[in-house]
């Protein structure tokens, strides 16, 4: 099976691991076990589990207390509506390859994740792009949407908050993106990674909206630990039976040490969430300051997420522009291009605060060395 490389991924592969200033980083800076731990209050006791543990498969479907902890996130999900995969990369790997077929007919927000619309291409799906511009504030055109739906599209998928823009969608767009769906009996996909990070601030999950909506979220952004590498999709029965049954070939379960830790994370999501929504807001602060300051830089402020698309004006492409920044600098960011939108950059605002400092001040040191 023929696919297009990952652009996103690709890249971070190759330059992550060895960056000096990560500011491309999209998870809320990474907990450390003895951090999860001690949230818990009784450290010694879990540690004392999990060394009784035998390691087996565990609970095929995720274990209880896992499902129950996914569900609190939620309105109106049921734990037999909740299905545990590896990261929200599998759950959309899932749910794709369980819906989608050689023929069928999805529409895709873009930029966006490109799982959501590079997979659903793979399987032979014809996929048309609802294109998020720059001078819309990356929302999308509605209008537009209703042209690209009709009544054989069978997928529509969005990303809410939106990675690269960090913007999110409110209610009402959402409601009437349902609407759009729900004419022509689509479903909607919706990867909300990023969802859920300040309660003030929520918007509803598609699953709470739409009997046809299916919500992706995962451990690794708003709860800063992928290294767990869980996750889970939820959605109306059907679509559950259809990814179990696919699910079967591909999973098996999760790690039951991962479904443990990811438990006690969820039973003290409060803290978590504290600790990560100050961090975001105190460091997008940090950015916008910057981004005020560089009359070369503009970008739409981020509503939600952890991440922002800022656009530059220097007469360089963006691929060059990140390679040359990360080898002169030592700063790492993500090329537009793998969003597909050229004299873009992504930048990673929640990760050490430290990098995101130090990297921004490099940042415009190359900015004005190269204007
Ligand atoms: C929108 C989006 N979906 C899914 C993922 C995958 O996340 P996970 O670590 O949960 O697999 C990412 C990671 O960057 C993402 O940005």
């Amino acid at each position: 099976m023929k696919i297009a490389p990952f652009g996103v991924e690709e890249w971070m592969n190759k330059y992550e691991v060895d960056a000096e200033y990560n500011i491309a980083e999209t998870c809320v800076e990474s907990l450390t076990v003895k951090e999860l731990l001690n949230l818990s209050g009784e450290a010694e006791q879990k540690i004392k589990e999990i060394k009784g543990m035998k390691l087996t498969y565990g609970d095929i479907m995720g274990s209880k207390d896992f499902k129950k902890g996914v569900c609190s996130l939620y309105e109106n999900v049921r734990p037999e509506n909740v299905l545990p995969s590896h990261g929200a990369i599998g759950a959309n790997f899932l749910l794709l390859y369980s819906l989608i077929e050689a023929g069928d007919k999805v529409v895709s927000v873009f930029p966006t994740y490109q799982q959501l619309y590079s997979i659903p291409e793979s399987f032979g799906a014809e996929v048309k792009r609802l294109e998020l511009k720059y001078e819309d504030g990356f929302l999308p055109d509605l209008d537009k949407l209703k042209e690209l739906v009709d009544q054989d599209t069978k997928l529509i998928a969005i990303n809410n908050p939106n990675n690269p823009s960090g913007v999110m969608m409110e209610r009402e767009i959402l409601e009437e993106i349902v609407e759009i769906a729900r004419s022509a009996d689509a479903y909607i996909l919706s990867d909300e990674v990023y969802r859920g990070l300040d309660p003030e601030k929520d918007v509803p999950a598609l699953v709470d909206i739409y009997e046809k909506g299916i919500s992706v979220g995962s451990m690794s952004k708003i709860f800063s630990l992928a290294g767990l590498r869980m996750g889970w999709l939820t959605g109306p029965a059907e679509v559950i039976e259809k990814c179990q049954l696919h699910r079967d070939y591909t999973t098996i379960s999760n790690g039951m040490i991962a479904d443990y830790l990811s438990v006690i994370a969820l039973e003290n999501k409060d803290k978590i969430l504290k600790r990560n929504s100050k961090k975001v807001n105190e460091q997008l602060a940090v950015l916008d300051n910057w981004i005020r300051a560089e009359d070369l830089v503009e970008y739409v402020k981020p509503s939600g997420g952890t991440t922002a698309f800022i656009h530059y004006k220097l007469d360089i492409p963006s691929e060059e522009f990140a390679k040359r920044l990360y080898k002169e600098k030592g700063v790492l960011t993500v090329p537009g291009t793998a969003f597909g939108r050229d004299k873009f950059l992504r930048i990673g605002f929640a990760g050490n605060k430290n990098e995101l400092v130090d990297g921004l001040a490099l940042l415009k040191e190359f900015i004005a060395e190269n204007k």
